[in-house]
């Protein structure tokens, strides 16, 4: 029997749009401070999409960059992944509105991912195990969010934390061994739903007039219970794999943690008995773009240069759901 083909990452880009709102900004509109956003998330500002900037059009910035990194051409690519928790639509997918949108072929296989901020590593997952089966060639994985249109500005404890933007990623086979997805690891505490949720405009609780005035269609959160169950949740993802593939952490040359809060990554860091240099931040610059935060990390890094041939690269993540998840890579 054959074994099976390895998955790399050939390519990767990013976008974020061009308005910056910064942490001063927002505090003469709401009830905060920069010092209070900073030394509560590390956040300093984020970016926010124009009016009429749609998910759809931050994603294809990132994929027409991730495939001219991957040196590829459109045809190439037939697989496409959306994470996203801010559809263009409610129906239908995302994915299809960008494969029309970016030029690929009718016969490119679409669909959305919903695993909130650890979508990136669901979809990568995914996307590694049907190149790997060998039916498809190329897929482009892409981790995309329009947070500006799903907070709630009025709400000072979560419309600080989030922002706009995408990454995006080119995955093929390789037959050299043990290179490109080693392993994940996927999990969800599915009983914690209410922590981080949306409670209305889905098929249990349809928009009516009462739910926009409850203001029901916003990103609902309880900001302390999340923070416990996101260490806890990345400190297992993080443990379970390097276990599983008997790796030491301090083989990892660099963790690209999900970027929600440079306190939570402080701990993982601690727990991983790793160096603060070890861990890509730029949760700074950007706030938490949940789905896009990892690709766009992932990007960034890798064009300056932090990740270089046979490095051992971990990702890691926790989101609504509460999904987590953590991806092991050799480059
Ligand atoms: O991708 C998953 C997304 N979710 C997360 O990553 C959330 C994880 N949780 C967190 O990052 C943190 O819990 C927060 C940054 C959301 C909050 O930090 P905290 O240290 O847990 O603060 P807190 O919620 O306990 O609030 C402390 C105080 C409260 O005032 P009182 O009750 O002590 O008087 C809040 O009302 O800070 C107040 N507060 C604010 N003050 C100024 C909450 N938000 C703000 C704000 N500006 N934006």
């Amino acid at each position: 029997m054959s074994s099976p083909r390895s998955t790399v990452i050939l390519g990767t880009g990013s976008y974020a749009p061009a308005r910056v709102l910064t942490n001063a900004e927002l505090a003469l509109t709401i009830d905060t401070s920069d010092e209070w956003i900073r030394t509560r998330s590390g956040i300093l500002e984020r970016h926010i999409a124009a009016p009429g900037e749609q998910a759809s059009d931050m994603a294809v910035h990132a994929a027409q960059r991730a495939i001219a990194d991957a040196k590829l051409t459109l045809a190439d690519i037939d697989l496409l992944i959306v994470a996203t928790i801010t559809p263009d639509l409610p129906m239908p997918a995302t994915a299809c509105i960008i494969q029309h949108k970016l030029g690929l072929s009718t016969a490119t296989a679409c669909f959305d991912l919903n695993a909130a901020c650890s979508g990136f590593i669901y979809a990568l997952d995914t996307a590694c195990a049907m190149i790997g089966s060998g039916r498809y060639r190329h897929a482009l994985v892409i981790g995309v969010e329009k947070l500006s249109a799903i907070v709630d500005w009025s709400d000072r404890t979560t419309c600080v934390l989030f922002g706009d933007g995408a990454g995006a990623a080119v995955i093929g086979a390789s037959d050299q061994p043990n290179i490109g997805l080693i392993g994940t690891k996927l999990g969800a505490y599915g009983d914690c739903v209410d922590m981080l949720f949306i409670p209305g405009g889905g098929s249990n609780a349809p928009a009516t007039t009462a739910s926009l005035v409850n203001r029901d269609h916003f990103i609902k959160m309880k900001g302390k219970e999340v923070f416990k169950y996101a260490v806890r949740g990345m400190e297992e993802a993080a443990r379970d794999i390097l276990e599983q593939h008997s790796i030491p952490a301090n083989q990892i040359a660099l963790v690209i943690p999900h970027q929600a809060n440079l306190r939570i990554i402080e701990a993982i860091a601690q727990y991983l008995e790793l160096p603060m240099e070890r861990f890509f931040v730029n949760l700074d610059r950007y706030g938490n773009t949940s789905a896009a935060s990892i690709p766009i990390a992932l990007d960034e890094a890798r064009r300056s240069g932090r990740i270089k041939s046979g490095d051992l690269t971990l990702l890691v993540a926790f989101g609504a759901g509460l999904t987590y998840g953590s991806a092991l890579l050799r480059w």
